[in-house]
């Protein structure tokens, strides 16, 4: 019974994941051909703020976007996922992200202006690869006690739900964290901080 309502609970999650990725990445795959289309376009992949509605991003998933032509991760933990935060530390290589990049704002324990609300830089510290979000907890190919993060197939690095990079990895440092601010609790503004700054 207890493993019905696991699997059951699991489709539910997968799906929306799918369907909000699924949403997203069309959005994200037309921006290489908007380029070309008009000039509030080419600002916009030049580095303009990009303005992203999260309403619909459900607990567990996470939605895609482009700003400045790099690809930007906005995921909603739950509970459950932030509480693997601290259990992480000793496995990591910067756990409070002294040396990698990101807003003062965003250097906390969640590296995130809102707890449940990562948005991160989607391209490995290493070279440049887009890390694939893996948030389950189960055994995983590449970590038999994956507790949920980031993987990047090129080079088999490994971050945690905070983008935070496992010591002895091709990447040195955790995920970038860009400058970003809500507008109100459900708008997301990646490219600018909470008080202005770039
Ligand atoms: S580019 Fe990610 S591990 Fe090499």
């Amino acid at each position: 019974m207890a493993n019905e309502e696991v699997d059951t609970g699991r489709r539910r999650f997968l799906t929306a994941t799918t369907a909000v990725v699924g949403a997203v990445g069309a959005g994200f795959a037309a921006v290489p051909f908007i380029k070309s289309w008009n000039p509030s376009a080419r600002a916009r992949f030049a580095g303009a703020p990009v303005t992203q509605d999260i309403s619909a991003l459900a607990e567990g998933a996470q939605l895609v976007l482009s700003w400045r032509g790099q690809p930007i991760y906005i995921a909603r933990r739950t509970k459950a996922m932030l509480a693997t935060l601290p259990e992480m530390d000793p496995l990591l290589a910067d756990p409070d992200s002294k040396a990698s990049e990101q807003p003062p704002y965003a250097q906390n324990e969640w590296r995130s202006i809102k707890p449940d609300i990562l948005v991160v830089i989607g391209v490995c510290t290493h070279l440049g690869c887009a890390p694939e979000f893996k948030p389950e907890v189960k055994p995983e190919p590449f970590d038999p006690n994956w507790k949920g993060g980031y993987f990047c197939p090129c080079h088999k690095s490994r971050y945690d739900l905070a983008g935070r990079v496992f010591k002895a990895q091709p990447a040195p440092l955790n995920l970038a964290i860009p400058p970003y601010h809500f507008q109100n609790d459900t708008t997301v503004v990646i490219g600018v901080g909470p008080n202005g700054a770039a």
